[in-house]
């Protein structure tokens, strides 16, 4: 905080912890790029201020906020209305304000899409796709991938229920189904592997399904580093050609949010450039 200047609307990133989110530099990237005069706060809120903290972001005149771990399904909770892609996720990672209303949406789906798609060229019509991990990353992404019409996409949990529950949500929406590391289908390697779970930000590598993945196999894991995670680390020993990390995921998602906010799209690849170098 304490960049308050007059006539420069607020935004921010809300988390707990947040200290290391790269939110800020992006935001400030985008608005060099764009011209658009902002300032984008970070903003530490443990979980039971989160209702405050937003309500009082409102009052003192933020236009709109970012939400991350662990806020992004509470904070649906505050919202007047929320976008379709929100609604389905059951989780919301941008908030807008506006008229004394609060608008939640969802932007991480379209930002893994927009990353894999359009800057990394992965094909998703009619791939087999595994996702590790059924918590609230899953929810995002699961009904933009849905849409890109896969022959296939399995959620392979630790706690299978959690990966039901998913299925549940979402199985009018295409060919989902659920199962355990253990139980992953093992005819053939698949397309696309998305690790969404939060294993390696412990430094823990768990026992995914070796059989999932194939020289030709895309593996994509959700999570960001200066170095290759866990998760890469692992992919790449299994064979995989291509390991890649978050880093462009994060970037498009705040784009769609930057857009949300100010009409206006940022040109990413320079900025996913910086930050991915800069790490
Ligand atoms: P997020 O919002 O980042 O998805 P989350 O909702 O807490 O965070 O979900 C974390 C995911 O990582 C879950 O799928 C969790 O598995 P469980 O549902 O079984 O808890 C998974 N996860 C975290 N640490 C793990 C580990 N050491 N081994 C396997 N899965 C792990």
């Amino acid at each position: 905080m304490g960049d308050e200047r007059v006539g420069v609307d607020r935004y921010g990133v809300m988390g707990y912890p947040v200290s290391h989110s790269r939110s800020p530099v992006i935001h400030r990237l985008f608005a060099l790029q764009t011209q658009q005069a902002i300032q984008y706060e970070l903003l530490q809120v443990a979980p039971a201020k989160l209702e405050q903290a937003v309500r009082q972001f409102q009052r003192t005149g933020g236009k709109g906020l970012n939400v991350t771990v662990p806020h992004k399904r509470e904070v649906a909770k505050l919202c007047d209305q929320l976008s379709e892609r929100a609604s389905s996720a059951g989780a919301v990672n941008t908030l807008v304000f506006q008229d004394n209303e609060i608008f939640g949406d969802n932007t991480d789906g379209i930002g893994l899409l927009r990353d894999l798609a359009v800057n990394l060229g992965v094909t998703l019509e009619g791939a087999s796709i595994l996702i590790l991990g059924a918590g609230g990353a899953t929810r995002g992404i699961v009904g933009p991938l849905l849409e890109m019409q896969p022959v296939s996409l399995v959620i392979a949990n630790r706690t299978v229920d959690k990966a039901d529950a998913i299925v549940d949500r979402f199985s009018d929406q295409g060919p989902v189904s659920a199962c355990g590391f253990d139980a992953v289908p093992a005819d053939e390697p698949f397309d696309l592997v998305i690790n969404a779970t939060s294993a390696g930000v412990h430094g823990k590598t768990p026992p995914y399904p070796g059989s999932a993945v194939g020289p030709d196999t895309f593996c994509y894991d959700l999570s960001y580093g200066a170095k290759p995670t866990p998760f890469c680390q692992w992919a790449r020993g299994m064979g995989a050609a291509h390991s890649v990390m978050g880093w462009g995921m994060l970037v498009e998602q705040a784009a769609e949010s930057f857009h949300l906010w100010r009409g206006v799209r940022p040109n990413t690849l320079p900025v996913l450039k910086q930050i991915s170098v800069g790490a």
